[in-house]
Protein backbone atom coordinates (compact mmCIF):
# COMPACT_ATOMS: atom_id res chain seq x y z
CA UNK A 1 0.00 0.00 0.00
CA UNK A 2 0.98 3.46 -0.81
CA UNK A 3 2.78 5.95 1.64
CA UNK A 4 -0.32 8.20 2.23
CA UNK A 5 -2.34 5.10 2.99
CA UNK A 6 -0.16 3.81 5.49
CA UNK A 7 0.24 7.81 7.32
CA UNK A 8 -3.99 7.73 7.59
CA UNK A 9 -4.97 6.82 11.39
CA UNK A 10 -7.91 4.90 11.34
CA UNK A 11 -9.43 5.86 14.37
CA UNK A 12 -9.88 10.02 13.48
CA UNK A 13 -11.09 10.13 10.08
CA UNK A 14 -13.86 12.43 9.05
CA UNK A 15 -17.34 10.89 9.68
CA UNK A 16 -18.94 12.84 6.77
CA UNK A 17 -17.08 13.76 3.23
CA UNK A 18 -18.51 16.22 0.88
CA UNK A 19 -17.11 16.22 -2.54
CA UNK A 20 -17.76 18.96 -5.51
CA UNK A 21 -16.79 16.70 -8.62
CA UNK A 22 -15.47 19.38 -10.72
CA UNK A 23 -13.25 19.75 -14.24
CA UNK A 24 -14.84 17.45 -16.16
CA UNK A 25 -15.73 19.50 -19.18
CA UNK A 26 -11.73 20.91 -18.63
CA UNK A 27 -10.48 17.36 -18.45
CA UNK A 28 -12.12 16.35 -22.05
CA UNK A 29 -11.48 19.80 -23.58
CA UNK A 30 -7.82 18.79 -23.18
CA UNK A 31 -7.93 15.75 -24.64
CA UNK A 32 -9.76 16.85 -27.42
CA UNK A 33 -12.98 15.17 -26.55
CA UNK A 34 -16.78 16.42 -26.25
CA UNK A 35 -17.46 17.36 -22.39
CA UNK A 36 -19.87 13.92 -22.57
CA UNK A 37 -16.31 12.48 -22.47
CA UNK A 38 -15.18 14.01 -19.39
CA UNK A 39 -18.18 13.05 -17.43
CA UNK A 40 -17.68 9.49 -18.70
CA UNK A 41 -15.04 9.51 -16.96
CA UNK A 42 -15.75 11.19 -13.89
CA UNK A 43 -17.70 7.79 -12.96
CA UNK A 44 -14.37 5.90 -12.86
CA UNK A 45 -13.32 8.71 -10.04
CA UNK A 46 -16.74 8.21 -8.56
CA UNK A 47 -16.34 4.17 -8.29
CA UNK A 48 -12.47 4.95 -7.40
CA UNK A 49 -13.57 7.45 -4.31
CA UNK A 50 -16.54 5.17 -3.31
CA UNK A 51 -14.66 2.41 -2.42
CA UNK A 52 -11.69 4.25 -1.32
CA UNK A 53 -14.22 5.66 1.66
CA UNK A 54 -15.91 2.46 2.40
CA UNK A 55 -13.11 0.16 2.97
CA UNK A 56 -12.00 2.86 4.94
CA UNK A 57 -15.07 2.80 7.03
CA UNK A 58 -16.09 6.66 6.34
CA UNK A 59 -19.89 6.57 7.30
CA UNK A 60 -21.02 9.51 4.71
CA UNK A 61 -20.08 10.01 1.11
CA UNK A 62 -21.82 12.94 -0.54
CA UNK A 63 -21.18 13.92 -4.10
CA UNK A 64 -22.21 16.48 -5.85
CA UNK A 65 -23.82 15.55 -9.30
CA UNK A 66 -26.52 17.57 -10.56
CA UNK A 67 -26.70 20.94 -9.86
CA UNK A 68 -29.72 23.28 -9.56
CA UNK A 69 -28.05 25.37 -12.21
CA UNK A 70 -26.78 22.57 -14.56
CA UNK A 71 -30.22 22.20 -16.05
CA UNK A 72 -29.08 25.43 -17.75
CA UNK A 73 -26.52 23.05 -19.30
CA UNK A 74 -26.89 22.18 -23.34
CA UNK A 75 -30.06 19.41 -23.53
CA UNK A 76 -27.39 17.57 -24.79
CA UNK A 77 -25.00 17.11 -21.92
CA UNK A 78 -28.08 17.14 -19.35
CA UNK A 79 -28.96 13.68 -21.56
CA UNK A 80 -25.35 12.58 -21.44
CA UNK A 81 -25.02 13.28 -17.39
CA UNK A 82 -28.62 11.38 -16.76
CA UNK A 83 -27.85 8.39 -19.16
CA UNK A 84 -24.31 8.15 -17.27
CA UNK A 85 -26.52 7.98 -13.56
CA UNK A 86 -29.01 5.29 -15.10
CA UNK A 87 -26.07 3.43 -16.61
CA UNK A 88 -23.97 3.61 -13.15
CA UNK A 89 -26.91 2.76 -11.10
CA UNK A 90 -27.79 -0.45 -13.44
CA UNK A 91 -23.63 -1.48 -13.15
CA UNK A 92 -23.24 -0.69 -9.38
CA UNK A 93 -26.20 -1.59 -7.84
CA UNK A 94 -25.18 -4.91 -7.18
CA UNK A 95 -21.68 -3.81 -5.98
CA UNK A 96 -22.83 -1.37 -3.35
CA UNK A 97 -25.19 -4.37 -2.10
CA UNK A 98 -22.05 -6.70 -1.96
CA UNK A 99 -19.85 -4.12 0.02
CA UNK A 100 -23.08 -2.84 2.04
CA UNK A 101 -23.28 0.92 1.14
CA UNK A 102 -26.78 2.77 1.27
CA UNK A 103 -27.48 5.10 -1.87
CA UNK A 104 -29.40 8.29 -0.32
CA UNK A 105 -30.09 11.44 -2.41
CA UNK A 106 -30.50 14.65 -1.63
CA UNK A 107 -32.10 17.48 -4.04
CA UNK A 108 -34.93 18.11 -6.20
CA UNK A 109 -35.32 14.47 -7.41
CA UNK A 110 -38.58 14.99 -8.70
CA UNK A 111 -37.58 17.04 -11.12
CA UNK A 112 -35.40 14.37 -12.80
CA UNK A 113 -36.92 12.24 -16.27
CA UNK A 114 -39.37 9.80 -14.53
CA UNK A 115 -36.97 6.81 -16.17
CA UNK A 116 -33.65 8.37 -13.80
CA UNK A 117 -35.72 8.87 -11.13
CA UNK A 118 -37.94 5.12 -11.31
CA UNK A 119 -34.07 3.60 -11.29
CA UNK A 120 -32.78 6.10 -8.55
CA UNK A 121 -35.70 5.12 -6.30
CA UNK A 122 -34.94 1.38 -7.41
CA UNK A 123 -31.20 1.65 -6.25
CA UNK A 124 -32.16 3.53 -2.82
CA UNK A 125 -34.85 0.60 -1.91
CA UNK A 126 -32.57 -1.83 -2.84
CA UNK A 127 -29.69 -0.83 -1.08
CA UNK A 128 -31.76 0.45 1.97
CA UNK A 129 -31.44 -2.00 4.66
CA UNK A 130 -27.23 -1.93 4.15
CA UNK A 131 -25.36 -0.57 7.40
CA UNK A 132 -21.97 0.38 6.19
CA UNK A 133 -21.43 3.33 4.22
CA UNK A 134 -23.89 6.03 3.57
CA UNK A 135 -23.35 7.13 -0.37
CA UNK A 136 -25.50 10.15 -0.75
CA UNK A 137 -25.99 11.62 -3.95
CA UNK A 138 -26.90 15.24 -4.49
CA UNK A 139 -29.08 15.59 -7.78
CA UNK A 140 -30.88 18.76 -8.87
CA UNK A 141 -29.65 20.23 -5.76
CA UNK A 142 -28.97 23.49 -4.59
CA UNK A 143 -28.27 24.74 -1.44
CA UNK A 144 -30.64 28.29 -1.92
CA UNK A 145 -33.03 25.67 -3.19
CA UNK A 146 -32.89 23.77 0.18
CA UNK A 147 -33.03 27.13 2.21
CA UNK A 148 -36.40 28.07 0.32
CA UNK A 149 -37.85 25.04 0.95
CA UNK A 150 -37.03 24.94 4.52
CA UNK A 151 -38.42 28.25 5.57
CA UNK A 152 -41.64 27.32 3.36
CA UNK A 153 -41.88 24.19 5.64
CA UNK A 154 -41.16 26.14 8.93
CA UNK A 155 -43.32 29.15 7.70
CA UNK A 156 -46.44 26.05 6.84
CA UNK A 157 -45.89 24.40 10.53
CA UNK A 158 -45.51 27.89 12.16
CA UNK A 159 -48.78 28.62 10.36
CA UNK A 160 -51.09 25.70 11.53
CA UNK A 161 -49.68 25.71 15.51
CA UNK A 162 -46.87 22.70 15.06
CA UNK A 163 -44.16 24.59 15.45
CA UNK A 164 -43.94 28.29 17.49
CA UNK A 165 -41.42 31.17 16.63
CA UNK A 166 -39.83 31.09 19.28
CA UNK A 167 -38.45 27.29 18.72
CA UNK A 168 -36.87 27.75 16.07
CA UNK A 169 -32.95 27.18 16.12
CA UNK A 170 -30.29 26.14 14.30
CA UNK A 171 -31.43 22.20 15.57
CA UNK A 172 -34.93 22.62 14.36
CA UNK A 173 -33.06 24.39 11.08
CA UNK A 174 -31.13 21.30 10.59
CA UNK A 175 -34.06 18.79 11.03
CA UNK A 176 -35.86 21.01 7.85
CA UNK A 177 -33.13 20.62 5.35
CA UNK A 178 -32.68 17.55 3.06
CA UNK A 179 -29.59 16.83 5.13
CA UNK A 180 -31.94 15.93 8.17
CA UNK A 181 -30.87 12.38 8.80
CA UNK A 182 -26.91 13.02 7.97
CA UNK A 183 -24.37 14.80 10.23
CA UNK A 184 -22.49 18.06 8.98
CA UNK A 185 -19.78 17.00 6.40
CA UNK A 186 -15.98 17.29 8.37
CA UNK A 187 -14.20 17.77 5.25
CA UNK A 188 -15.54 19.37 1.87
CA UNK A 189 -13.40 18.67 -1.12
CA UNK A 190 -13.46 20.62 -4.74
CA UNK A 191 -11.36 19.29 -7.28
CA UNK A 192 -9.81 21.18 -10.69
CA UNK A 193 -8.68 24.18 -8.64
CA UNK A 194 -11.64 26.37 -8.06
CA UNK A 195 -12.01 27.96 -5.04
CA UNK A 196 -15.76 28.40 -4.87
CA UNK A 197 -18.69 26.59 -3.13
CA UNK A 198 -21.16 27.02 -5.47
CA UNK A 199 -24.67 26.46 -3.90
CA UNK A 200 -23.40 23.20 -2.07
CA UNK A 201 -24.25 22.66 1.36
CA UNK A 202 -24.05 25.94 2.61
CA UNK A 203 -25.82 25.90 5.84
CA UNK A 204 -24.18 22.40 6.74
CA UNK A 205 -20.92 23.32 6.02
CA UNK A 206 -20.32 26.29 8.79
CA UNK A 207 -17.58 23.82 10.64
CA UNK A 208 -16.07 21.73 7.77
CA UNK A 209 -12.64 21.80 6.74
CA UNK A 210 -12.18 22.88 3.43
CA UNK A 211 -9.91 20.99 1.12
CA UNK A 212 -8.95 21.96 -2.56
CA UNK A 213 -7.21 20.11 -4.92
CA UNK A 214 -5.81 21.07 -8.66
CA UNK A 215 -6.49 17.66 -9.79
CA UNK A 216 -9.45 17.29 -12.64
CA UNK A 217 -12.21 15.24 -11.53
CA UNK A 218 -11.46 12.33 -13.98
CA UNK A 219 -7.54 11.82 -12.95
CA UNK A 220 -8.55 12.10 -9.00
CA UNK A 221 -7.60 8.56 -7.76
CA UNK A 222 -7.92 6.54 -4.36
CA UNK A 223 -4.51 8.18 -4.02
CA UNK A 224 -5.66 11.63 -3.87
CA UNK A 225 -8.00 10.69 -1.41
CA UNK A 226 -5.47 8.99 0.54
CA UNK A 227 -3.70 12.08 0.67
CA UNK A 228 -6.50 14.49 1.41
CA UNK A 229 -7.22 12.28 4.55
CA UNK A 230 -4.14 12.80 5.99
CA UNK A 231 -4.02 16.14 5.43
CA UNK A 232 -7.02 16.67 7.13
CA UNK A 233 -5.77 14.88 9.89
CA UNK A 234 -3.04 17.27 10.41
CA UNK A 235 -5.53 19.87 11.07
CA UNK A 236 -6.90 20.85 14.46
CA UNK A 237 -10.95 21.82 14.44
CA UNK A 238 -11.29 24.54 16.99
CA UNK A 239 -15.44 25.09 16.59
CA UNK A 240 -14.58 28.76 17.71
CA UNK A 241 -12.86 27.78 20.94
CA UNK A 242 -9.21 28.43 21.17
CA UNK A 243 -6.38 25.68 20.02
CA UNK A 244 -5.32 25.14 24.11
CA UNK A 245 -9.30 24.48 25.14
CA UNK A 246 -9.16 22.04 22.54
CA UNK A 247 -5.87 20.98 23.44
CA UNK A 248 -6.36 20.53 27.19
CA UNK A 249 -10.60 19.90 27.33
CA UNK A 250 -10.21 22.61 29.99
CA UNK A 251 -13.03 24.82 28.81
CA UNK A 252 -11.62 27.76 31.06
CA UNK A 253 -8.26 28.64 29.36
C1 LIG B 1 -18.45 19.03 -13.06
O1 LIG B 1 -17.58 19.10 -14.16
C2 LIG B 1 -19.13 17.75 -12.99
C3 LIG B 1 -20.48 17.57 -13.12
C4 LIG B 1 -21.41 18.68 -13.39
C5 LIG B 1 -21.11 16.27 -13.04
C6 LIG B 1 -20.42 15.20 -12.24
C7 LIG B 1 -20.90 13.90 -12.77
C8 LIG B 1 -20.17 12.76 -12.86
C9 LIG B 1 -18.82 12.61 -12.36
C10 LIG B 1 -20.75 11.57 -13.56
C11 LIG B 1 -22.04 11.04 -13.07
C12 LIG B 1 -22.11 10.81 -11.63
C13 LIG B 1 -22.55 9.70 -11.02
C14 LIG B 1 -22.68 9.71 -9.54
C15 LIG B 1 -22.89 8.47 -11.75
P1 LIG B 1 -17.79 20.27 -15.21
O2 LIG B 1 -18.53 19.67 -16.36
O3 LIG B 1 -18.45 21.41 -14.55
O4 LIG B 1 -16.32 20.59 -15.59
P2 LIG B 1 -15.74 22.00 -16.11
O5 LIG B 1 -15.85 22.94 -14.97
O6 LIG B 1 -14.34 21.67 -16.46
O7 LIG B 1 -16.57 22.39 -17.29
Amino acid sequence: MSDFYNQINRNALPCHVAIIMDGNGRWAKANGKPRAYGHLNGVKSVRAVTEAAAELQIKYLTLYAFSTENWNRPKEEIDALMGLLVSTIEAETATLNKNNVRLTTIGDTKRLPEPVYNKLMGCIESTSANTGMTLNLALSYSSRWEITEMVRHISEDVKTGKLTSSQIDDKIISSYLTTKNIPDPDLLIRTSGEYRISNFLLWQIAYAELYFSSVMWPDFTKEHFYEIMVDYQKRQRRFGKTGEQIETGNENL
